[in-house]
């Protein structure tokens, strides 16, 4: 164990015979600093931050009161324990002084004993408050870390959970980045606060992640799917959703809403529950223009990239029908950031 430091103390008086005798009385336990006035006081006190002060209350200038009240406001020496000392013949008020902080009194002329007594004391609780205020430090750093790796965990569950689900699917890794990015771009263009859209950013890459419960000759059939094929591709949100579940993290809340509800149209024509309007969730409102507007721009086995004006053109149609108008605006609104994401996460053919 290392030997705890001798701890320091600072007497203030004015009078050279009151610290001589102080000095003297606490010298061979403690390591003594002395001030001879309020101004130095403070001094002595920001640069040694000593363990505890002997303050004397009447002295020319700056009074002890004082001392003791900016040495209160101070973040450095707030927590320093102040015994004032005062003559049994001056007529102090020992109220103001245990109002501004100070934690004792000890009046001269001193009885060495009592104020040996009274230092340890004060030295002794300091130190336990300290212990105390270091320990609950500790504690909370402790927390935080462990959320800290909680939420990491998560993410990395949530990410890995993204790309079994694109193994089952035909589309490419770099269709769940964009989405997510035209997504998290949209998000910040309605108002969604830093936190919600940086959880829009990790959950949208979910959206599909309920095709890993689609057979795969249906998945993966190149022509067009019949009316039956077509009704259980459909349930690929409810499946997502089961997959997700129901956490209470906002992560997968949010995950969980995004995949459930991404099919949703604006005028109550989508799916799984046809949804209208703003009972569709709105995250589910703003991954289903991403998601679109990806799907059409972005070459796939069965068909070409369209322009972007064309593109443009089938997102402008869908208005009302299967987008949220004044959400479609705002994305339109915000083409140029749109298109860097689309050429920075471009496909190399
Ligand atoms: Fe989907
Ligand atoms: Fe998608």
């Amino acid at each position: 164990m290392t030997q705890e430091k001798t701890p320091v103390i600072l007497v203030v008086d004015d009078t050279r015979t009151n610290i001589d005798l102080l000095v003297h009385l606490l010298g061979d336990q403690y390591e003594v600093s002395v001030a001879l006035d309020g101004e130095s006081a403070l001094e002595v006190a920001m640069e040694e931050r000593p363990d505890l002060i002997l303050l004397d209350i009447m002295m020319p200038g700056m009074d002890g009161y004082e001392v003791c009240r900016r040495l209160k406001m101070r973040e450095e020496t707030r927590n320093i324990p102040i015994l004032f000392v005062t003559a049994r013949k001056e007529s102090v008020d020992e109220e103001q002084g245990f109002a501004l902080g100070a934690v004792d009194y000890i009046t001269k002329p001193f009885s060495p004993l009592l104020v040996k007594a009274r230092v340890k004391t004060h030295l002794r609780l300091k130190q336990a408050l300290d212990r105390v205020t270091h320990h609950n430090r500790i504690l909370e750093e402790t927390v935080q870390q462990r959320t800290a790796e909680l939420r990491e965990t998560q993410l990395a569950i949530v990410r890995r959970l993204g790309r079994a689900a694109e193994f089952r699917d035909n589309e490419t890794g770099l269709h769940v980045i964009r989405m997510s990015y035209y997504t998290h771009i949209l998000g910040a263009a309605c108002g969604l606060s830093e936190a919600d859209c940086t959880l829009l950013l990790h959950a949208a890459p979910l959206h599909d992640v309920g095709k890993i419960g689609i057979p795969d000759p249906i998945l993966l059939k190149p022509g067009k799917l019949t009316a039956e094929e077509f009704q259980i591709m459909q349930t690929h949100p409810s499946i997502g959703a089961e997959i997700i579940g129901k956490d209470e993290s906002p992560l997968l809340k949010m995950a969980f809403l995004i995949a459930y509800t991404h099919h949703e149209k604006w005028d109550g024509s989508g799916y799984p529950r046809g949804l209208r309007g703003e009972e569709i969730p709105l995250v589910g409102r703003l991954v289903a223009i991403g998601d679109v507007f990806d799907a059409v721009t972005s070459k796939r086995p069965y068909k070409e990239a369209w322009p972007i004006d064309r593109a443009i053109d089938l997102l402008r149609q869908g208005s009302g029908h299967h987008f949220d108008p004044r959400l479609l605006a705002l994305f339109l609104e915000n083409m140029p950031e749109v298109l860097s994401i689309k050429e920075k996460f471009r496909e190399h053919e």
